[in-house]
């Protein structure tokens, strides 16, 4: 595993990516609860460039005909077919999915953000 300065923390926005590219990756940098989150812009469905579509929230669990938004600047949702995950966790929000995106470690330091793959 090598990590790979990748990016100046600075230039990863609040709300949408900044893709960056390593080793013939592309890949996609979040900053979500404050945290930066790296994920291959790579749709598990049929490979469009997930990062590249809109950052959003989703609903809640509530009650019937409650609709109570909330996770706002935390799902990523593809830009080819509408699939939503979890930027937190990758997973795909639908239940019983196992569909994920496939995330890399991320270490923030010296004002840099450095991703950790297997090249
Ligand atoms: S390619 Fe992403 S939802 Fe279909």
């Amino acid at each position: 595993m090598t990590l790979h300065r990748v990016a100046e923390e600075a230039d990863v926005p609040a709300h949408g990516a900044l893709l960056v590219h390593l080793g013939g990756l592309e890949i996609g940098l979040f900053r979500v609860r404050g945290e930066v989150r790296a994920w291959r812009n790579h749709c598990p469905h049929l490979a469009a460039p997930v990062c590249r579509g809109r950052v959003t929230g989703t609903l809640l669990p509530s009650a019937v005909y409650a609709y109570e938004p909330g996770r706002d600047g935390e799902v990523l949702q593809c830009p080819w077919h509408g699939w939503e995950f979890d930027l937190v966790t990758g997973r795909h929000l639908v239940t019983g999915s196992r569909s994920r995106l496939r995330g890399y470690p991320v270490e923030v330091r010296d004002g840099g953000v450095y991703v950790q793959t297997r090249v």
